[in-house]
């Protein structure tokens, strides 16, 4: 390396470091959802989530994120109508549906089938607002309409269309099943809805809000955010939960064996941890509770002791709490649902929240576009090939 080459270096070394991963840093302002970690608070346009849970659907949840306050009746009747209306796929979604192999990850299935989407809509590129707001009711009202008939075409079985003035959680299951769920299920599934549809600026809402700050159009921007939420740190952690759940029902091994013997290796024990609750995910208090009641009514309560378990080794080994993803497994395997569809469900609900952020962004658009600390080489100069050296083994 040449002198002034190191002195370059030098003097960026000087610089403060970035945080890794940008942990803490505030990269934009947002009035759409407020975390507090150390008290593990998460609120909703201004909403506690432990109210918005109780009180109000999945629906009125997307109302409230799309447009900062609740519908009235008649809002929601109308916003229930057009979801209603939005409820199919082009013929083309379909085909594709039935030409890729049945062993894809669903997840991939997804992006691809979002993307496809946009190429049959006429207000893809139409960047105005209220063609954006009808854009973000359509892939809400679609979304869970493609899960639902590529799990069915995987099985060599046909879609079910959609029942007119259900909600999306009803829907979900009827399409899914052929069979109509008991209020049980779709209260549950509703409220598990209303839990994941927003989480401020996580990877996939940031990955969104990146893609939309450019100006590509919505279908761009959530087929990137799915990308994102497919890895095993983010949405990704519920499948391999359930996983993990399976795997220690079949062969009878003690869960707490079981984590004590993968933290010994160093893994991760997934759906525990979060970047943001130092201390307890609310969603997770909620959705044990859900779980349990769940468990005892479809008896079978071993998915609570294995939880349990695994609990009790992470908190006295790592301290660490359960996030989202660990109780939701086992309740949308009692829902009958397959585990690899886990995080396609993430994202049937998380749509609304990524449009949100999307129909902000745009609202005062300036392109994101931080800089990088450089820590390479500057002013090498060019050998000729022949004088190279081997750099690499
Ligand atoms: N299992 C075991 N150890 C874990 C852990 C987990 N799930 N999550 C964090 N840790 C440990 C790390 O090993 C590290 O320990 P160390 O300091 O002894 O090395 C410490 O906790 C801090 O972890 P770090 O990776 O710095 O935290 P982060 O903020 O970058 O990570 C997650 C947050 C979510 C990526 C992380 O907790 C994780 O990988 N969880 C599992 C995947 C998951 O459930 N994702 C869904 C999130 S909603």
């Amino acid at each position: 390396m040449t002198l002034p080459a190191i002195s370059a270096l030098n003097n960026h070394r000087q610089a403060a470091k970035p945080a890794l991963g940008l942990e803490g840093v505030i990269a934009l302002e947002s009035s759409i959802c407020f975390i507090d970690g150390q008290k593990g608070e998460l609120v909703y346009r201004g909403y506690d989530i432990r109210t918005l849970v109780r009180h109000v659907s999945f629906e009125e949840v997307a109302y409230l994120l799309w447009n900062g306050a609740l519908p009235s009746r008649g809002e929601l009747d109308r916003l229930q109508a057009h979801l209603c209306a939005e409820r199919t796929l082009p013929p083309m979604v379909l085909d594709v549906l039935r030409l890729t192999p049945e062993d894809a990850t669903p997840m991939a299935v997804l992006r691809t089938c979002v993307s496809v989407l946009a190429h049959f809509d006429a207000e893809a590129d139409d960047m105005r607002p209220e063609a954006n707001y009808r854009k973000a009711v359509r892939l809400t009202a679609r979304i869970p309409v493609i899960i639902a008939a590529f799990a069915r075409i995987r099985c060599g079985l046909d879609p079910v269309a959609p029942l007119k003035g259900h909600s999306t959680a009803y829907n979900f299951l009827y399409m899914l099943s052929g069979e109509r769920p008991g209020p049980e299920a779709e209260k549950t599934l509703d409220a598990a809805l209303v839990l994941h549809a927003e989480h401020s600026l996580n990877a996939s809402t940031f990955a969104g809000r990146v893609i939309g700050s450019t100006l590509a159009d919505i279908y761009a921007a959530v087929t990137g955010a799915i990308g994102a939420l497919s890895g095993p740190l983010h949405g990704g952690a519920n499948i391999r939960v359930m996983q993990m759940l399976l795997a220690l029902d079949q062969s009878g091994e003690s869960p707490a064996a079981y984590v004590r013997e993968r933290l010994a290796r160093k893994e991760r024990i997934m759906g525990f941890g979060h970047r943001v609750y130092k201390v307890i995910d609310p969603r997770a208090v909620i959705l044990h509770k859900m779980m349990r009641a769940l468990a005892k009514e479809r008896q079978a309560l071993k998915w609570e002791r294995y939880c349990q378990e695994i609990r009790d080794v992470m908190e006295s080994e790592k301290g660490i709490n359960p996030n989202v993803d660990f109780y939701t497994a086992p309740i949308y395997y009692m829902l009958g649902i397959d585990a690899d569809l886990y995080t396609p469900l993430f994202v049937m609900s998380r749509i609304t929240g990524w449009t949100a952020h999307l129909l902000e962004q745009w609202h005062a658009n300036r392109l994101i576009r931080p800089r990088a600390r450089y820590t390479g080489p500057r002013q090498l100069r060019v050998e000729p090939i022949s004088r190279r050296q081997i750099s690499m083994a």
